[in-house]
């Protein structure tokens, strides 16, 4: 069975390219095949945790139709069964990207073949990362314990949601319109919750109401802590995951806990994924455990 794992964050520097590099070669370690995708368009750096020169082209030699297809940018890695598509390093300007492009895009990477395939987004909640993140009911979003990175991850789960709801309606839909009514009263600074928006949208049409819960219990995306320095940070991801259930009706379910290792950052500047050149740190065991739960499910 194919997997997609879009790897997001509210926050930027929080590691999801730390994280995707070591996670797709720990993957591919494990005899599955796997392609890894640089989609921080604006921001691609994945080729560099990879020791990838900078000289091919990818998502950005499709985007300016410089290249036919997905397949035909597609890179192998030296580690085997572990393959690559870059970013737009090469041809930048492609981080505003539009509506069909990106829906080409999408169709594109769906249709592509390996057990899993891994999109390092850019961070933030533009509709761009929220698309690619929605590819898979299942993505993966990434924190760590300080208190802006969570408030960020909290408030990126809050936009997917109601980017999910909105794109289950048709288009100048009552719903759609309702929805939009609700985020611009500011939900935050009221008391005004995810579950308020489900009543609204079921009060007087069943359907809509069957709609909405059933998009709400289909979205199970999955968190990682990375960096975590003690049990006391870990609270952190509880504490998280309580309130997105709270506010949002979303389970949010804890896949790993990446502990924060000096070596990490020595690995990115030798070009090599840590769980390959040393598979005993602290990050890589945490790593084993991520992927050896992902193979799991
Ligand atoms: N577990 C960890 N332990 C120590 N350092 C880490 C860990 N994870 C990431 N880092 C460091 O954090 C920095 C940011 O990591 P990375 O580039 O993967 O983040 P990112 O979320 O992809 O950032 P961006 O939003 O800019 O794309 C890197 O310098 C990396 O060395
Ligand atoms: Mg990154």
């Amino acid at each position: 069975m194919k997997h997609i794992i879009p790897v997001a964050s509210g926050k930027g520097g929080v590691g999801k390219t730390v994280l995707s590099a070591n996670i797709g070669t720990s993957l591919a370690r494990s005899g599955k095949t796997v392609i890894l995708i640089d989609l921080d368009l604006g921001g691609s750096n994945l080729h560099t945790f990879l020791g990838i020169k900078n000289s091919f082209p990818g998502i950005g030699s499709i985007i300016y139709r410089e290249e036919p297809s997905l397949e035909s940018v597609l890179i192998k890695t030296d580690i085997p069964k572990l393959f690559f598509i870059p970013g737009d390093s090469l041809l930048p300007g492609t981080a505003n990207l539009n509506y069909f492009t990106k829906l080409k895009l999408i169709k594109a990477i769906k249709k592509l073949n390996a057990d899993y395939i891994i999109l390092d987004l850019a961070s933030g909640s533009s509709f761009n990362t929220i698309d690619f993140f929605l590819i898979s009911p299942s993505g993966l979003i990434i924190t760590v314990p300080e208190a802006t990175a969570v408030l960020n991850a909290y408030s990126f789960l809050k936009s997917a949601l109601f980017r999910l709801l909105y794109r289950s309606f048709p288009p100048k839909s009552a719903e759609r319109i309702k929805i939009i009514n609700m985020l611009s009263k500011h939900i935050e600074g009221t008391n005004i919750s995810l579950r308020n928006l489900t009543e609204v949208l079921s009060s007087g049409n069943a359907e809509s109401g069957r709609i909405v819960n059933s998009v709400i219990k289909n979205f199970a995306p999955r968190l990682i802590l990375n960096m975590n320095k003690s049990d006391r940070d870990s609270k952190v991801a509880e504490k998280l995951i309580e309130i997105v259930h709270k506010n949002l009706n979303i389970n949010l379910n804890l896949i790993g806990i990446a502990a924060k290792s000096d070596a990490v950052p020595l690995s990115i500047i030798k070009r090599k994924p840590l769980c390959i050149s040393c598979p005993e740190d602290v990050f890589s065991r945490s790593i084993k455990v991520i992927t050896d739960k992902l193979i799991l499910k």
